[in-house]
């Protein structure tokens, strides 16, 4: 009797600490995800910022979902407008009509600052400098299959660390061996669509060939891979791109991974092949390491970088870890946002025949019968000014992203200790208070003598980010676009096929939905 006395006192007392625990976790629970936002979101209210109402534990994110739904149906299909904005960010057009450009929302228990006014932005940022920035730790998690700890996602010390090792890669000394790796990837695309217009016009995919190509370029540019090993990555790097930015998720929700977890798997899988697919890339060259010949590539200007070896320098080594994270970093940013910008310039040339005219005498020019050369690239203005005009109205990266490491003291407001700040370079660009009342209308000319197009603002016009943070690629990128296009309009005209439907939709970067048909005519 006594005995069993004793196990049923064993048995409550065990009852009784699980209760309290499952108590003292929910508690916690509550308090990280319930009264901290609560008081974040209090806090951010008293120093003045307006925005929509959040509810627990989903934020702002229904009244996201539903906006973009009634914008699917309203959408831009039929009319050719460049005016984006409300169709690509309709919420963000409907709160700003409510709060302005400067307002707070919540993604689950995430609290984001809005901004789409570039004052606001100047008064920040010259407080806040480069190193001083994070970057989301939400968006960090989310997207690590994708960037790992790649320079995008690092910050303080370790990003200074990281960009100073990687900064001479982009060094215009290594900038003639990549010219004739673009200009060969180029080739073989026109043969192609010669062979396709050979009975006179074609119908292309122009953003699916101009993908390839730009893919092409970075792995070989990178690594020195070859076409079939290249299109192994990007076949996985896209289908975690569906993975991760296709499916409408809940970033920012606690939990969120277990509401999708066929996702998250096939995520977290897909990055992982990636990894060992580039581990093995790496290991090769790194058996095979002849560090005394001038580096053909990204990833030979990195593993020379590592080799030095004399004690000051030590700290520069990357490890094969930091490495595969850099390089996807490279394969997935490098890549992508370049055919993105060269789709977009197609297609509003073929909208513009009197601007394909234009640089197709200008590359006569410069370039003519001769082999592509770096002095050729200043000589190519007006495409210049194509390009920044592109950048404008359909700019690759939609947004830039920052958290706050500590409050910041903007005039007589104070932004909270990690609050996520989400930089709407769409509104930005589209703003007719900023540009005037052709915002919406493609002017190249506004460029002309002007790096800022006319715009009132310094900062609102942001194509690679800004501040110490800013695109270490650009001139990368500028590179490779003056080529393509080259190469490109003085072989073949094109015009805008029927079947094009407008449509450009978010996708992590800016992206015509429907691909971008063209027909394509050779002169
Ligand atoms: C049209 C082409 C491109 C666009 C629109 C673009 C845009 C951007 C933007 C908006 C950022 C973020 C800046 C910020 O947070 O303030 C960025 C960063 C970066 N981009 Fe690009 N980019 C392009 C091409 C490239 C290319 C070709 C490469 C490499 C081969 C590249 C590599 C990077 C890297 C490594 C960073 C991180 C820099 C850092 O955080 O220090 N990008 N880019
Ligand atoms: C919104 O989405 C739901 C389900 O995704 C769909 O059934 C509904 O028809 C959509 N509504 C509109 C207006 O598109
Ligand atoms: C930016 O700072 C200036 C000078 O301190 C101030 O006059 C202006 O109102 C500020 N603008 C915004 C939008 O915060």
């Amino acid at each position: 009797m006594r005995h069993h006395m004793q196990s049923h006192g064993g048995l409550t007392s065990i009852i009784a600490v699980l209760v309290l625990v499952l108590f003292m976790v929910l508690v916690r629970l509550s308090i990280t995800w319930w009264i901290l936002p609560l008081r974040a979101q209090r806090k951010l209210r008293k120093k003045g910022f307006g925005g929509p109402t959040p509810s627990f534990p989903l934020g702002n994110i229904m009244e996201m979902k539903k906006k973009s739904n009634v914008s699917e149906v309203s959408s831009l299909k039929q009319l050719m407008t460049h005016d984006i904005h409300s169709t690509v960010f309709p919420y963000f057009a409907e709160w700003q009509k409510l709060h302005g450009k400067v307002f707070t929302y919540w993604l689950g228990t995430e609290p984001f600052l809005y901004i789409a006014d570039p004052e606001f932005l100047k008064n920040m940022s010259v407080i806040v400098k480069g190193k001083d920035w994070g970057k989301p730790n939400v968006f960090k998690l989310d997207r690590k299959p994708m960037f790992g700890n790649g320079l995008i996602m690092t910050e303080g010390d370790e990003w200074v660390r990281r960009r100073h090792i990687i900064t001479p890669a982009f060094s215009p000394s290594n900038f003639k061996e990549m010219i004739n790796i673009m200009v060969e990837s180029t080739k073989r695309m026109i043969t192609k669509w010669v062979d396709l217009t050979s009975s006179g016009h074609a119908e292309l995919d122009v953003e699916c060939e101009i993908t390839a190509t730009a893919g092409e370029i970075i792995a070989q540019s990178s690594f020195g891979i070859g076409p079939q090993e290249c299109t192994k990555v990007l076949q996985k790097l896209r289908a975690l791109q569906v993975a991760l930015f296709k499916t409408n998720r809940c970033v920012g929700v606690p939990y969120n991974n277990f509401m999708y977890p066929k996702h998250t798997l096939e995520a977290k899988r897909l990055g992982k092949e990636i990894d060992e697919l580039l581990m093995s890339f790496i290991m090769e060259r790194r058996k095979s390491a002849d560090t005394r010949n001038e580096p053909r590539d990204l990833l030979g200007v990195l593993l020379q970088e590592s080799h030095i070896e004399d004690n000051k320098r030590l700290k520069k080594k990357l490890a094969t870890r930091e490495l595969v994270d850099e390089c996807k970093t490279f394969f997935f940013g490098g890549h992508e946002t370049t055919a993105l910008a060269l789709t977009w310039s197609l297609f509003l040339l073929a909208l513009h025949p009197e601007w394909q005219k234009q640089l197709r005498e200008e590359i006569e020019e410069v370039v003519g019968d001769k082999e592509f050369e770096v002095g050729m690239l200043t000589g190519l203005k007006k495409m210049g000014l194509v390009m920044h005009e592109v950048l404008r109205l359909y700019g690759p990266a939609p947004n830039v992203q920052r958290q706050a490491r500590g409050d910041i003291r903007v005039n007589d407001v104070i932004i909270p200790d990690s609050t996520n700040i989400w930089i709407d370079v769409v509104s930005m660009h589209h703003d007719p208070t900023l540009w005037g009342d052709d915002v919406n209308e493609f002017k190249p000319e506004r460029f002309d003598g002007d790096s800022h197009g006319g715009c009132k603002h310094k900062m609102g016009f942001l194509p690679f980010g800004f501040g110490g943070r800013m695109c270490i690629g650009r001139n990368w990128m500028m590179m490779e676009y003056k080529i393509v296009l080259s190469l490109v309009l003085s072989r073949f005209s094109f015009s805008l096929s029927p079947n094009y439907c407008h449509s450009p939709s978010i996708m992590l970067s800016l992206r015509p939905a429907c691909g971008l048909p063209l027909v394509v005519q050779p002169l």
